[in-house]
């Protein structure tokens, strides 16, 4: 898996790479928007990984190559932040810079190979920073935890290139382990590691949305407003998810719409998560499941973040009779989880149907496996 992008590295700079790292993508299983207020999310890693293979370059010069376009970039990190991908590895380098991570000098030439849709809602940016990081701290002979790396990957995002995620999907693709979801606490950085054997599929729905560009923002925005004034009620709130779930009468008179819609959705949801990683880890999956069918109704009512598309698969499946199913990531487009018991074909064919009915094209069906977190990738 790691062996295109040691090629491109080969390739595109004419020397063999030193240090070569692998990240995954991510499904959240529930847990929506909570991160960046504080609560609890679920995630697990997929499959799908993107490599970063390094080596040194000239001294405060990064030269990255992809294998989407081949083109090979030169940005003066220190001082410039260019557009697109490239933004992401900026932030890695100077987040390790400022850990004393990075080689003497800071030159950097990378080649990245991706599985990880973009786009998909399946976290190919953490992928990417997260692997970048693990690589490049590694050619520095720098021993950084996992957390320290999900922390490096984190701050080159929301610092540096400008999305205001939470911590979800770098601390994921750092530290999952296969055959397990984490159960993360956002505002501690408290993590568990859950048994997560069920059968899932993954529903492509073939949106693309823009994170920096979207609601993401936004919405965070709403959820600051949200917290300011209920901190009249309770000077000590710092995260909104810390608002005390029995009491949700006084949240609502203290808010107006749509800050209401936006707290409710995120007290609800860290709740519900809570217990989703109960029921989980004493393999309940049919309450695990109604959980998954609340929560998309939330993102959709509440927060506002779901997409005709990703309502479609998600009726269509709990007609069929999916245990459980619900939009993953961000929203707004991108993929959607389907939990399945029984009659696994009955399932599928009933949301290619409906899909179809209603869009004229079918959606990308597949399953996920709960895979394995960064590892360091053989160069040799
Ligand atoms: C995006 C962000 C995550 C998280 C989700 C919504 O994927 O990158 O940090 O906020 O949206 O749960």
């Amino acid at each position: 898996m790691p062996r295109p992008a040691i090629a491109l590295f080969h390739a595109a700079f004419g020397t063999a790479p030193r240090a070569a790292a692998s990240a995954p993508g991510r499904v959240n299983l529930i847990g929506e928007h909570t991160d960046y207020n504080g609560g609890s999310v679920l995630p697990i890693a997929i499959a799908e990984r993107t490599t970063a293979a390094v080596g040194p370059g000239e001294a405060g010069v990064l030269e990255a190559v992809s294998t989407r376009d081949g083109q090979v970039s030169r940005v003066r990190w220190q001082e410039q932040l260019p557009d697109g991908w490239t933004a992401y590895l900026t932030g890695v380098l100077r987040e390790l810079w400022a850990a004393e991570a990075l080689t003497p000098g800071g030159g950097a030439r990378v080649a990245i190979a991706s599985e990880v849709p973009v786009g998909a809602g399946l976290s190919s940016s953490a992928a990417l920073t997260v692997a970048a990081t693990r690589a490049l701290s590694s050619l520095a002979g720098a021993k950084l935890t996992g957390r320290q790396i999900a922390g490096v990957a984190f701050r080159a995002e929301t610092d540096h290139v400008g999305v205001r995620c939470g911590v979800m999907d770098q601390t994921i693709a750092a530290l999952a382990k296969p055959g397990h979801a984490l159960l993360l606490e956002c505002a501690s950085l408290e993590a568990r590691q859950i048994p997560f054997r069920a059968r899932l599929l993954l529903v492509d729905t073939g949106t693309r949305h823009d994170l920096a560009a979207g609601g993401l923002n936004a919405r965070r925005a709403e959820c600051e407003a949200a917290v300011k004034r209920l901190k009249v009620e309770l000077p000590e709130l710092v995260w909104l998810a810390s608002w005390p779930a029995e009491w949700l009468l006084r949240l609502k008179r203290a808010l107006k719409e749509p800050l209401r819609a936006r707290a409710v959705h995120v007290v609800g949801e860290t709740a519900r998560a809570r217990f989703a990683a109960q029921l989980l880890g004493q393999r309940k999956l049919k309450p695990f499941g109604g959980l998954l069918y609340e929560s998309h109704e939330s993102c959709r009512r509440l927060y506002e973040c779901s997409a005709p598309e990703l309502d479609t698969v998600v009726h269509a499946a709990k007609r069929a009779g999916a245990l459980g199913a619900r939009l993953t990531g961000a929203g707004w487009g991108g993929a959607a989880i389907v939990l399945v018991g029984k009659g696994e074909k009955r399932i599928v064919d009933a949301i290619t149907r409906a899909f179809v009915k209603a869009y004229g094209r079918e959606p990308a069906i597949r399953s996920v496996q709960a895979s394995a977190g960064a590892r360091l990738e053989k160069v040799g």
